[in-house]
């Protein structure tokens, strides 16, 4: 059985993951807040084909706790992929940002994927086609149109990250990857960009419309497949054209 743990499994494209490895019949571990979500995310996973599923309620902003949450999962023998979606965002200009916004969106996006990973390295070294799919954002490629500093720094050092464990991790096999969503679909977007800005922003895109977290979940999923194992250390951009 092949299993796969996903974090921000209660909304937007985790969610979307949820439903795309349950459909391909992976066990499912779910991580998110939202209790009445996370129980949605069981009954969901279950009802798309997930052999088993189970969910856990962790606030990322603690990263101590992910290492005591992976303690809990020793019955499980091997994790095959992790996907770090879990992501928050804030719209704020500079004078607005305070040091400790910049350290909870720091730690949600950055530290707490990389706490993820290195806590499910034991489980990851057990798999014959180990893979990690990071979530950096077309606002880590240049700088984002609506979000604050911290967010587009986040998105950026994402992508750092993805690229130095890509070569650390290569040479045991784990692959390490990223895809750079432009302007998806899901509660995030809604409360970012009003639906007016969404309509503007999709004359835009090339393909003239936003994308989907369906869409988005279809590309991570290639990623961890076989069909993709020569592919590490890549930044797959997810956006329609836009650049
Ligand atoms: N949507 C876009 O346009 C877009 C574009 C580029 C990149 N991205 C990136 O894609 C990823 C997913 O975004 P999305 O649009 O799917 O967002 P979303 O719908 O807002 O979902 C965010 C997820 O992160 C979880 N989360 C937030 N804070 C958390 C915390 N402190 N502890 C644990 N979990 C926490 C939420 O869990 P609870 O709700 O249970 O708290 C939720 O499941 C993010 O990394 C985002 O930056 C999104």
């Amino acid at each position: 059985m092949r299993t796969v743990l996903v974090t921000g499994a209660t909304s937007g494209i985790g969610e979307a993951c949820v439903k795309k490895f349950a459909t391909e019949g992976y066990r499912i571990i779910g991580l998110g807040r939202n209790e009445k979500q996370l129980e949605k995310v069981r009954t969901d996973a279950l009802s798309y084909g997930a052999p088993e599923c189970r969910t856990f309620s962790i606030n990322l902003r603690y990263v101590a706790e992910v290492a005591e949450l992976f303690r809990s999962l020793n019955d499980i023998e091997v994790i095959d992929a992790i996907i770090n979606s879990a992501g928050i965002a804030y719209q704020r200009i500079i004078d607005e940002i305070t040091i400790e916004e910049w350290e909870e969106v720091m730690c949600i996006n950055l530290t707490a994927p990389v706490a993820i990973i290195k806590a499910a390295l034991p489980w990851l070294r057990k798999s014959n086609n180990p893979s990690v799919i990071n979530i950096s954002s077309i606002a880590g490629r240049s700088r984002s149109i609506s979000l604050g500093c911290h967010y587009t720094t986040s998105k950026a050092a994402v992508i750092g990250m993805t690229r130095h464990l890509a070569g650390e991790l290569g040479p045991q096999g784990i692959r390490v990857n990223c895809t750079a969503p432009s302007q998806t679909h899901t509660p995030m977007l809604d409360a970012a960009l009003s639906k007016e800005s969404q309509d503007l922003l999709a004359t835009k895109v090339p393909l003239k419309r936003l994308g989907t977290a369906e869409e988005q979940a279809d590309v991570i999923f290639f990623l961890c497949t076989p069909a993709a194992s020569y592919i590490n250390g890549a930044i797959v951009d997810v956006n329609g054209g836009l650049l």
